[in-house]
């Protein structure tokens, strides 16, 4: 039979990035190979994301493109799976008519959907979430990898229920995956020649396993995964400021091969605001866990999520925001401007009451902080030198190579003989806000 092809494009989280090794695997056992161009595919799969009223509209231009395709060969099928096919469900069958809708716990029936298509004609739709799916005998296939990488999914869904966030309600209930397939994961990944994994999940320090009468929590799950080698690197994301315990940072700074860096969302530098976020921590409270990193992994990297302009923030608490991030001194930020999500409990009780224009200045004035704080980190690592993973070659010379330290950094050093996987010892010498410049020693 001859084989058929899929195109598939992935917006939003790294998450969605590694649902989608999942999907491609899931379609290759059944006669589907990956193709670069969406003009020759048979079937076109957008996964896609919600957080933001952007992060849609952009999916949907990008189909219009797609549907102008179909118009001219009737066959080919469009499906939206991922976040938005939850959200967006009836309006993408409807008003979108798009061939496929597909949720993130319903990718194992995308193959009998597409059959269903092909021989009935209707379209075709699967929006359940599950309380135990996490596709952990799935092998996924690391189609866009850099060989040295990976990411591996760990748990599913959320229950934090931010009171702005969409995420509770596309990827539903919290779900925690058994250790033993991660570590199986893990392991094929390092004989293979991988060095680095990131373990993944919305709320990744509250992963939490039980079976019969044992029980494997996050920092136990990371120092299993850290014993695997020492030549394998560890990170994770995303953590919640509530779960982030003293064992888990005990355990990052007993293993050298787990990296000395945290991304940490604060959201917002205010009390008030955190409450009406419902974050579950206040501006103190999120300081006192910044102080126990500090104190526990010295020179730990430390990363964030902000919100700027959430419902009634005056511009004191927006003030806030900004003396929360200086004290703190963050290497590395994402920004955003918030916006209203149907169906959140912000949309239900808040009004959505900054303007757009003040939302933007704050958000600028955010972003120029930051850039000036990431400078400042950099400044600081002239001098100091740092043991590198190699993940390639440079974009810009083929002269160089590109890697990161502990800390997540970006360096950028002469290539001599070295080459991806390797680890090296490199001093830096010069930076800018987004990248250090090495040599090797
Ligand atoms: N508006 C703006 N930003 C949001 N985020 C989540 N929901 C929204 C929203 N409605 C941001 C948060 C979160 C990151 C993944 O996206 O900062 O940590
Ligand atoms: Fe986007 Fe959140 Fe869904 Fe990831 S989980 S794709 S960030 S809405």
């Amino acid at each position: 039979m001859n084989r058929k092809k899929l195109f598939l494009e992935t917006y939003g989280c790294q998450m969605n990035f590694s649902d989608s090794e999942i999907v491609v695997s899931i379609l290759k056992d059944n006669n589907y190979d990956l193709t670069q161009e969406y003009k020759e595919a048979d079937i076109i799969l957008m996964n896609t994301c919600s957080i933001r009223d952007h992060a849609e509209q952009r999916v949907l231009n990008r189909l219009n493109e797609f549907k102008s395709l179909r118009n001219k060969k009737p066959e080919v099928l469009i499906g939206i799976i991922g976040c938005m096919a939850e959200r967006m469900k009836d309006d993408l069958l409807n008003k979108e008519n798009v061939d496929l809708v597909i949720g993130p716990d319903a990718y194992r029936d995308i193959p009998k959907l597409i059959e269903e298509k092909i021989s009935k004609g209707q379209k075709a739709i699967n929006v359940v979430l599950s309380n135990i799916e996490t596709y952990d005998d799935i092998n996924p296939i690391r189609y866009d990898s850099n060989g040295i990488s990976a990411f591996i999914s760990i748990m599913r869904g959320c229950e934090n229920f931010c009171s702005y966030c969409v995420v509770p309600y596309t990827r539903g209930k919290e779900r925690s995956r058994n250790p033993k397939t991660i570590i199986k994961e893990a392991q094929d990944l390092f004989d293979k020649g991988y060095r680095e994994i990131t373990l993944l999940g919305q709320n990744v320090n509250s992963y939490k396993w039980e079976e019969n009468n044992e029980s494997v929590d996050f920092p136990e799950l990371l120092e299993q995964t850290a014993l695997i080698s020492n030549l394998l690197r560890i990170r994770f994301a995303t953590s919640h400021p509530k779960d982030l315990s003293d064992k888990l940072l005990h355990t990052i700074s007993r293993h050298e091969n787990i990296c000395d860096f945290i991304h940490l969302p604060f959201q917002s530098g205010n009390s008030r605001i955190l409450e009406k976020m419902n974050r579950g921590y206040n501006r103190d409270w999120y300081l006192n866990r910044i102080h126990a990193i500090k104190t526990i992994i010295p020179n730990c990297g430390l990363s964030t999520d902000v919100i700027a302009g959430f419902c009634s923030e005056t511009e004191e608490e927006h003030q806030d925001t900004l003396s929360l991030m200086k004290e703190v001194g963050y290497d590395f930020a994402y920004m955003f401007k918030y916006s209203e999500r149907p169906n959140t409990y912000a949309w239900k009780k808040y009004e959505d009451d900054i303007p757009e224009a003040i939302k933007g200045r704050r958000l600028q004035e955010v972003i120029d902080l930051q850039q000036e704080l990431s400078l400042q980190s950099n400044k600081k690592d002239i001098g100091k030198t740092f043991n590198v993973l190699v993940e390639g070659t440079s974009k810009k010379s083929k002269e160089r190579l590109v890697g990161r330290n502990s800390q997540n950094k970006v360096i950028i050093f002469d290539k001599k003989n070295y080459k991806a996987g390797d680890y090296v010892n490199v001093k830096v010498i010069n930076c800018t806000a987004a990248t250090l410049l090495g040599e090797a020693i």
